[in-house]
């Protein structure tokens, strides 16, 4: 009996999908438990190159149930896109279910995202969210505005809802930001189709959880982001409105926390975040540059450039205190493999004072790193498959970073393809 969560550990794009897309191969029920289609998780495999932002990193196991859970929100348009191009490349989805208590992402959730971002921008307080309508659909969820999926299969429901929250979005949207009024009956029109289409998939996922907890099968919650953009432990303001932790797990999926058995940080070998808010252990010389043309550091969802810096150990260690993990893999080794040196963040300098954990951003954004400098390698690391395949300077790093992290990295994965992992012992 297992329940694995894979979580980020850091701000994001770790590999959490190339790690869920090795173990769903051995699983029975893949959940993505929160975010929307912010995410961007790239997959490699015999299929070719995926990069999927809704669809669970288990649709290419036709043995799997793939479930979006309650936690998460959905752009229908998108979510058929997504659907129509894993089709295409072999994936069946038939065993694919969307909770219908996950929230729709609406059309003008996507424009008030956009809307607030170019307002906060003007004051300089912009996030650099993905603008896929992500804060928006969880701020009408809490309000107790939104719509769920469920909704869609319910013409009348539907029509009701819409006409009444589409009143008051309008309002926002023309008055405050003097925009364009959405049309609620095009947006039904819109919806209906769309909820038809995916008539079949959207559903009560609980009894498939649920049974597969009583039948102990392998169950795997695939997370995104990292725990340092959680809505309550992450840089607040500079975070999404989710909770891409363990916690967040249990909920979202709807699994009670005490069944979760196993849960994996996935953490780069360094550090890179796409959007605004404090990183104090960024590079913005020569190895930023490198670490980002080396490791093709551009976001999945946005094509954005990542921000790239040395790993943080503060950070990951904070991932690991909220998240508890049972162990790490760590990813992306090999893109250090032709750096003379390589520097790891073991503090934090602010106003004088040196701090070992992750403070509010406020103070975050004043942080010097404290450095410490490891010999690199300088050799390649990518076909390694044991630890001994791994040159001594590199084991001697990948032991430093888990004496600092207080967990053990279990994995180390030295490629995105999906052989190219060294278990540990
Ligand atoms: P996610 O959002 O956590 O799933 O991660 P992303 O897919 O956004 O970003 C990770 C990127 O690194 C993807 O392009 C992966 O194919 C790639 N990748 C994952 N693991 C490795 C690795 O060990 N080495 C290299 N070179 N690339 C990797
Ligand atoms: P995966 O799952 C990296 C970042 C955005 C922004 C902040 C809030 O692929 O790791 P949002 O659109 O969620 O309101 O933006 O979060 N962000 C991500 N960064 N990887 C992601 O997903 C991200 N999803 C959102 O850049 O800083
Ligand atoms: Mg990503």
């Amino acid at each position: 009996m297992s329940v694995t969560a894979v979580v980020g550990a850091q701000w994001g794009d770790e590999g959490k999908g190339r790690v869920v897309d090795l173990l769903a191969q051995e699983s029975d029920v893949v959940v993505r438990f929160g975010g929307g289609n912010n995410a961007g998780h790239t997959v490699v495999n015999e299929h070719g190159t995926f990069r999927l932002h809704l669809l669970p990193s288990g649709v290419f196991n036709p043995r799997a149930w793939n479930v979006i859970g309650a936690g998460c929100v959905i752009d229908p348009g998108a979510l058929l896109t997504e659907m129509a191009e894993v089709r295409k490349e072999g994936a069946t989805l038939e065993r694919f279910l969307v909770s219908e208590r996950a929230h729709v992402v609406m059309p003008y959730h996507l424009a008030l995202d956009g809307l607030d971002e170019d307002r906060r921008s003007g004051s300089g307080a912009a996030i650099g969210t993905t603008r896929k309508g992500i804060g928006p659909c969880y701020s009408d969820k809490a309000a107790r505005l939104g719509v769920q999926m469920g909704d869609l299969l319910d013409r009348d429901h539907l029509a009701a809802r819409v006409r009444a929250v589409t009143a008051l979005k309008n309002a926002v949207i023309t008055r405050i930001y003097e925009g364009e009024p959405f049309d609620p009956e095009q947006l039904i029109e819109t919806l209906w189709e769309q909820g038809r289409q995916l008539d079949g998939h959207i559903g009560d996922t609980l009894p498939v959880v649920q049974d597969a907890l009583a039948r102990d099968a392998r169950i795997l919650l695939e997370g995104q982001l990292g725990a340092l953009r959680d809505l309550d432990w992450g840089t607040y303001p500079y975070v999404t409105s989710s909770y891409p932790t363990a916690g967040g797990a249990a909920s979202g999926a709807g699994i009670p926390p005490h069944r979760i058995t196993r849960v994996i940080g996935v953490a780069k070998a360094y550090t890179t975040a796409v959007g605004a808010g404090p990183f104090p252990a960024e590079l913005h010389d020569d190895d930023g540059m490198k670490l980002r043309e080396v490791g093709g550091e551009y976001g999945a969802t946005t094509g954005r450039p990542r921000r790239c810096g040395w790993f943080d150990a503060l950070a990951v260690r904070h991932s690991a205190m909220l998240n508890g993990f049972t162990s790490i893999c760590l990813t992306k080794l090999d893109v250090l493999d032709d750096f003379e040196s390589i520097g790891v963040c073991t503090g934090y300098r602010v106003n004088g004072e040196v701090l070992d954990r992750v403070p509010l951003a406020r103070l975050m954004e004043r942080a010097e790193p404290v450095l410490e400098t490891h010999a690199g390698w300088r050799t390649s690391t990518r076909e390694a498959r044991t630890e001994a395949d791994l040159p001594a300077a590199a084991r001697a790093y990948v032991h430093r970073l888990e004496e600092l992290s207080r967990v053990p990295i279990e994995f180390v994965s030295v490629g995105a393809e999906r052989e190219a992992m060294v278990v540990r012992s």
